[in-house]
């Protein structure tokens, strides 16, 4: 696992939306797994600087949604399907048809399951997918206790995710109770994994999952068990991080996108 320690969240967007870029030089048609919340914002703000200078473009690219509510239409404002076309893809050039999300509008969920798994398949799977994490150290939706080896599925959410992603709805009660989510053994199928996160409030799942023992209690631990796995948190995220000399100095000697 890469650890790179950054000033700032706006440091972040730059360094991982470069790695987006690097990829798509050299693979036009990449695959890119894309995350909400609001940790991923810098990055999707710098790939729309780039695509505004010219100097990128995504319209060969496929998208997949990591995960997804259960019971709102994709039209719904609070979908994950909406926010992503809202904040993300409409401001890119990646073409409405290339995005994929799991459905959670839909009346066999475990067929739809079936159906996002096996377009994935068919895409070729993730070349870099985007993460964050939740206080708690979940990665998509997968939830403490989440199987490690899991497909993507159905989830029930922690009264500790409902109370954090109140604030996109109008009352606490109105956050659906389940979600369908990528699996941790579907997150780690991807090529490249990059988790992001920043501020204090993250600090202790970013220890956890970076230097604490790998544990379905802490989703984002299973990171640990990917080939290529980068962590770019910002200094506040990074406060908890035992090792942060180390990763500083590592990262000074060989930066991390020489790798992809
Ligand atoms: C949600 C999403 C996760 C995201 C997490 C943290 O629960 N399903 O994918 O990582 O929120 O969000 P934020 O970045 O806003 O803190």
């Amino acid at each position: 696992m890469e650890v790179v320690i950054v000033p700032d969240a706006h440091a972040m967007g730059a360094l991982v939306a470069g790695f987006i870029a690097q990829l798509v030089a050299k693979r036009p048609n990449a695959v890119l797994g894309l995350a909400t919340g609001s940790s991923p914002l810098p990055i999707y703000r710098d790939l729309e600087r780039q695509l505004q200078d010219g100097s990128l473009s995504l319209a060969g690219c496929k998208a997949f949604l990591l995960d997804e509510y259960v019971g709102l239409t994709a039209n719904h404002p609070q979908s994950y399907r909406a926010t992503i076309g809202r904040e993300v893809t409409e401001r890119l050039d990646i073409p409405p048809d290339a995005v994929v999300g799991p459905d959670g509008s839909a009346t066999d969920l475990l067929r739809a399951c079936e159906a996002y798994e096996n377009a994935l398949m068919a895409a070729g799977g993730i070349d870099i997918q985007l993460l964050g994490i939740g206080v708690n150290g979940h990665v998509g939706f997968n939830e403490p206790t989440s199987s490690l080896a899991s497909g993507t599925r159905v989830k029930t959410l922690s009264a500790q995710t409902r109370a954090d992603n109140a604030r996109f709805f109008e009352s606490a009660d109105e956050v659906p109770r389940h979600v369908m989510t990528q699996g941790i053994g579907t997150i780690l199928r991807a090529r490249h994994l990059v988790l992001v996160a920043t501020g204090e409030r993250k600090a202790t799942a970013v220890a956890a999952a970076v230097e604490g023992p790998l544990s379905a209690f802490v989703p984002a631990s299973a990171l640990q068990l990917h080939p290529h796995a980068t962590v770019v948190v910002d200094e506040t995220a990074a406060s908890q991080l035992q090792l942060a000399p180390y990763y500083r100095a590592t990262y000074n000697a060989k930066p991390p996108w020489q790798g992809l």
